[in-house]
């Protein structure tokens, strides 16, 4: 008898808990899963990341992991960092990221060969007549490429080169290898791996129609004179204080190109004169996302062979570097919070990226 009533007990906790589940189930499955941001584009999204924020804090990693399907290292190739002595290549760091999105398959974008903010002191130091500074440069830009070729298709091959007024900025580089070492390195790159695209990287096209139209004059000049480039980099750093058309502006000039755009390290600043006691208020939450919103649609209708894709620099908003570099504490230039929570914006721009 007492086993009888065991048996029955068990059975009817076990039904019980059956139809629990199937109320749960049925009532918690959403119809269908709500699309991140990054399956509704045609086109690639991704972010500057760091190694260590992928390690360390397991909220950017779920975010890296979860929203981007392209990844650039936000410092760890640069010069400075993967090239800190005459011969020694510290290729950790980097390795980090690329394993990492190889593992997401996710796609790595390199960044950046030549910069003159990542100079390390021993080629400020370096001693040299002309042929040896051309060949300095040269084997630091076809032994990273020959490193990671197959595993990283893209690169910024020359960051910056130019100064808002159009003019050519003053480099070392510009100093030692001549007015025109941006083709010669393009053509190293080229010559070290012939499928490989080579981008020209600078920012604020948007804000200088002198900056931008340098950059278009150059490649002009390059075609004509068939040195290899595949894609300008618009790093869109920018702020909502700025007029779509000028950012309109900027994307169309540069398609007109016919090479690959790259809106390549985007953030729109919300408090760039770095007011002390700002508020990010919901009317300046407004203003931000109508700017995404502005950029992403007028980048979805280029034509989807010169969309290479939107990178956004860094993750979320403490990751910021607007907030580090340039010490602005109270700054929210991205897609993600504090939290990495997706802001409001980021369910806009699904929709409008579903229409
Ligand atoms: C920035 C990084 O985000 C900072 O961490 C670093 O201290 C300086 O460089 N243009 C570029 C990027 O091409 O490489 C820069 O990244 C931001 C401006």
């Amino acid at each position: 008898m007492k086993n009888q009533i065991f048996i029955l007990l068990v059975g009817v906790i076990f039904l019980y808990c059956n139809s629990k589940n199937e109320v749960t189930e049925s009532t918690s499955k959403p119809q269908t899963t709500p699309k991140t941001l990054k399956e509704t584009l045609p086109f690639p999204l991704g972010a500057s990341l760091s190694p260590t924020k992928l390690f360390s804090i397991a909220a950017y990693r779920k975010t890296v992991d979860a929203e981007f399907s392209s990844v650039t290292a936000e410092n760890m190739m640069k010069m400075h960092i993967i090239h800190p002595e005459t011969n020694r290549y510290n290729w950790l760091r980097a390795d980090t990221i690329v394993n990492v999105a190889k593992q997401n398959k996710q796609r790595v974008h390199g960044h950046a060969f030549v910069w003159h903010e990542s100079t390390p002191n021993w080629v400020k130091g370096f001693q040299g007549d002309a042929a040896a500074w051309d060949s300095l440069i040269k084997s630091h830009i076809q032994t990273i490429l020959s490193y990671y070729k197959g595993k990283i298709g893209s690169w910024d091959v020359v960051n910056e080169a130019f100064n808002d007024d159009g003019t050519w900025r003053n480099s070392v580089y510009r100093e030692k290898l001549g007015d025109d070492y941006v083709a010669k390195c393009f053509k190293w790159a080229r010559e070290a791996d012939p499928s490989v695209l080579l981008f020209y990287n600078d920012f604020g096209q948007e804000s200088s129609e002198k900056k931008l139209q340098a950059t278009l004059d150059m490649v002009a000049d390059f075609k004509k004179r068939g040195i290899p480039i595949d894609g300008i980099g618009l790093q869109m750093h920018t702020h909502i204080g700025i007029s779509d058309a000028r950012i309109t502006n900027a994307i169309q000039k540069s398609v007109e190109t016919g090479l690959k755009i790259h809106i390549s390290e985007l953030d729109v600043a919300v408090n760039q004169n770095n007011t002390a006691n700002f508020i990010y208020t919901d009317a300046l939450k407004n203003q931000q996302s109508d700017k995404f919103l502005h950029i992403f649609k007028t980048y979805r209708q280029i034509p989807q062979a010169q969309q290479f894709g939107i990178t956004f620099w860094n993750v979320c908003d403490s990751d910021s570097w607007l907030r580090s570099y340039f010490k602005r504490p109270l700054e929210y230039p991205l897609l993600f919070d504090d939290n990495y929570d997706r802001k409001p914006v980021y369910d806009k721009l699904v929709a409008e990226m579903q229409k």
